[in-house]
């Protein structure tokens, strides 16, 4: 073979193997810090990616609304501009699928038991399937916990709610939460709360303790009061095309790599809450107020028929599923 012959042989080569070796980007976008139960499930799944497709698959997450915050990451997602993300389950509403905001009921779930008996049950694997038409598919619920009321002023009574600005995720339910306690609910993307609380934009905000803390949020919030009327999760969603266009066998190390990653989140998101909770007493910029017995009761009467307002936007039907499965009655509290 000629010198010329030879070079072209060993290019085309070499190109091969190359290009073999790219390999498959997918970029995971979320909106909290690296520190949370999310952030760290989202690193952890991307090392289990890397291993156990061997490099084949390279996870790049982008953390803290750094490359989109709430809305947009969803628009993303289905353009196909980043390929997973792990978004609560309150802000499913605007893409249509309603469903997910029975997570969003106040006190529905009165502990990570009766909130796994759904998400790692039938029910939870429905209403995934109900992504499938927006072009999304969702592979995976993962845990954060329950959320608490924070504000400048003490909250110990709906009553001390009364007026006051409340920041929410964009989920109706939580709009009627706090409605129903007589407050006024504003929608805002997670990456602008600080700053709302700080400037007074909104008055208080509910968030779990792990986000709270790692946004420090509670430097801008003299009082948090440790209502843990609501849960917050995620669903870990992908771009359907690109899932479905992935080889099977990477795929199927995916789905095991994903699996691993789930049980990680669950079993990290208690302790990273707990963890976060000593770091906002021992900031000693808010003070921390478990309410008494009484004084939750209240908030619940209060709370509860949000549950029934909400019936014909997530399905009476789906409701009465979930208060079966996990043996809850709204007349018993
Ligand atoms: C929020 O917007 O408060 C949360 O959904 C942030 C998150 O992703 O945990």
């Amino acid at each position: 073979m000629k010198l010329h012959s030879l070079i072209i042989v060993a290019t085309i080569l070499f190109c091969g193997v190359a290009f073999a070796q790219q390999p498959i980007i997918i970029k995971f976008s979320h909106v909290v810090s690296v520190d949370t139960p999310k952030g760290k499930a989202a690193d952890f799944f991307a090392l289990k990616a890397a291993e156990m497709t061997k490099g084949r698959v390279k996870v790049e997450v982008y953390p803290n609304s750094q490359l989109y915050k709430d809305k947009e990451e969803m628009e993303a997602l289905q353009i196909g501009s980043v390929q997973m993300l792990a978004p609560s389950l309150a802000k499913f509403g605007p893409l249509g699928v309603k469903e997910f905001e029975v997570f969003d009921l106040p006190f529905i779930f009165d502990g990570y038991e009766s909130l796994r008996k759904i998400t790692l049950g039938p029910l939870g694997q429905q209403l995934l399937g109900k992504l499938d038409k927006t072009g999304i598919k969702g592979l995976a619920y993962w845990d954060n916990g329950f959320k608490s009321f924070s504000a400048n002023t003490p909250i110990k009574s709906p009553a001390d709610m009364k007026g006051k600005k409340f920041r929410i995720q964009s989920s109706k339910v939580l709009e009627e939460e706090i409605r129903s306690l007589g407050g006024l609910p504003q929608v805002m993307a997670f990456s602008e709360v600080y700053q709302a609380l700080q400037t007074g934009v909104v008055d208080g905000t509910e968030n779990p303790i792990s986000n709270l803390y790692t946004q420090k949020m509670h430097e801008v919030q003299k009082h948090l009061t440790l209502t843990e009327h609501g849960y917050l999760g995620y669903a870990v969603i992908v771009n359907k095309k690109f899932w479905d266009g992935l080889p099977a066998d990477i795929r199927k190390q995916l789905d095991d790599a994903m699996e691993q990653a789930t049980r990680y989140a669950n079993q990290i998101a208690k302790v990273e809450n707990d963890q976060a909770l000593e770091g906002v007493k021992k900031s000693g910029k808010t003070q921390v107020y478990v309410p008494t017995k009484e004084e939750r009761l209240a908030f619940k009467m209060a709370l509860v028929p949000v549950h029934q307002k909400m019936e014909s936007r997530i399905g009476k039907e789906l409701i009465q599923s979930v208060y079966k499965e996990i043996n809850f009655s709204p007349s018993k509290l």
